[in-house]
């Protein structure tokens, strides 16, 4: 994908002295009492603001913070927390400013951070106004918040429609030439692990990926209903009888192309949904009808697993099984090490994803972690976000 890209105007000493504008996405959970609770995203944020600052510029950073309502500032919107965990990493005080939409006094060489941009009226919905207001505040603006790179919103859109220059920052950029290796131009085997709690959730997901990869691997509930299409029975396990169809025209397209779904082998059952439970091991033809599949089987495990040390490229979204309970972990637990052994180029998003990759210690040896939840799902639905969208029209001019 063709975009302006900051390093190169860095590279290029563009940036000395400018006015840059960066849209990060700081939006870090919380406790109830404002600690921050995952500091992910503040860290993967720092390059680019560190990379504008090397360079010169006079630094303005602002993201969202939570879903506030415009217009109607509340103590707890503040971004406050995140700009003093973001002095802490970067050894340096950060000023806050609010009401900063007509006008911020900073200066080369200085780092202030824009009071949390969703409070401002118009944000949300595009406001061209605002978004003008936006872009005069810069000469460059620089998109680096990938988590929000499916909003089009003032701060993420707008914006890069009206600066003197809109880029991606290192952030955006990473992200989207490790989508683009995986997606794009993979090598092969795809495989694609896409588990989760319900097929509705994720149906464009399978079949925008059903028309690209070589195997899709499913997990969670989605495999149930899977299951059930292929004919088993899966006891009183949670999954979406009415999306049998949709299940069954996934299988047919994968099929068509050469392609599969594995249907799992054996599981892991329970009688209750609970961390003590005692699980069985079984044949998946053997489920009863009070039965709670909790997690695939080894067999089923250690297959998935040799297929993936095959993979040419590996995308991975969400756990099979309940990995949070010991008893019901080895199914996701096989899929990690299979992914950190592979030397298949693996990407991998989405919230529980990134706790099991936590889990089992596997950060280095999976090719990209995104920092995306939505924005790494709607990607996987084949759809162009618009950041992409909007940067690659001030590329072309
Ligand atoms: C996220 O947490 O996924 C991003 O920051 C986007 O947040 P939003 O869903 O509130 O736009």
């Amino acid at each position: 994908m063709n975009v302006i890209r900051f390093s190169d105007l860095c590279a290029q000493g563009k940036v000395a002295g400018k006015r840059v504008f960066i849209r990060a996405d700081l939006n870090v959970p919380q406790d109830d009492a404002g600690n921050i609770t995952e500091d992910t995203r503040i860290r993967a944020s720092i390059p680019c603001i560190q990379m504008a600052l090397d360079a010169g510029a006079a630094v303005m950073v602002t993201s969202h913070l939570g879903r506030p309502s415009e217009g109607d500032f509340k103590p707890e919107d503040s971004l406050a927390p995140v700009a003093a965990r973001m002095g802490e990493l970067m050894g340096r005080s950060i000023p806050v400013v609010a009401n900063w939409v007509d006008g911020v006094q900073v200066n080369a060489g200085q780092l202030v951070m824009l009071e949390n941009c969703r409070v401002n009226k118009g944000e949300k919905k595009n406001n061209e106004e605002l978004a003008k207001k936006m872009a005069a505040l810069c000469d460059i603006f620089v998109h680096d918040a990938f988590g929000t790179a499916h909003r089009a919103e003032a701060s993420t859109y707008g914006i890069a429609q009206f600066a003197p220059i809109a880029c991606a920052g290192p952030l955006l950029a990473a992200e989207m030439d490790a989508i683009s290796k995986a997606l794009l131009a993979p090598k092969r085997p795809l495989v694609a692990i896409v588990a989760g709690s319900k097929v509705s959730t994720k149906l464009t997901i399978l079949k925008s990926l059903a028309a690209n990869v070589d195997q899709l691997i499913v997990g969670g509930g989605i495999a149930n209903t899977f299951m059930l299409a292929a004919g088993l029975k899966i006891g009183k396990s949670l999954a979406e009888p009415d999306l049998l169809d949709q299940a069954t025209a996934v299988i047919e397209a994968m099929k068509a192309r050469g392609a599969a779904v594995p249907i799992p082998t054996d599981v892991v059952t329970a009688k209750t949904f609970a961390a003590d439970a005692p699980a069985t091991v079984k044949a998946a033809t053997d489920v009863a009808e009070d039965d709670l599949i909790l997690d695939i089987g080894p067999q089923t495990a250690q297959a998935l697993a040799t297929q993936l040390m095959s993979a040419g490229t590996i995308v991975w979204n969400g756990p099979v099984g309940v990995f949070e309970f010991p008893a019901f972990e080895n199914g996701t637990k096989v899929i990690a090490q299979a992914i950190a052994a592979s030397s298949a180029f693996s990407i991998a998003g989405g919230g529980d994803t990134l706790a099991a990759i936590a889990k089992y210690g596997i950060e280095d040896k999976v090719g990209y972690i995104s920092t995306g939840g939505g924005a790494f799902l709607e990607v996987l639905e084949g759809k162009t976000l618009p950041a992409f969208e909007v940067l690659s029209r001030r590329f072309a001019g």
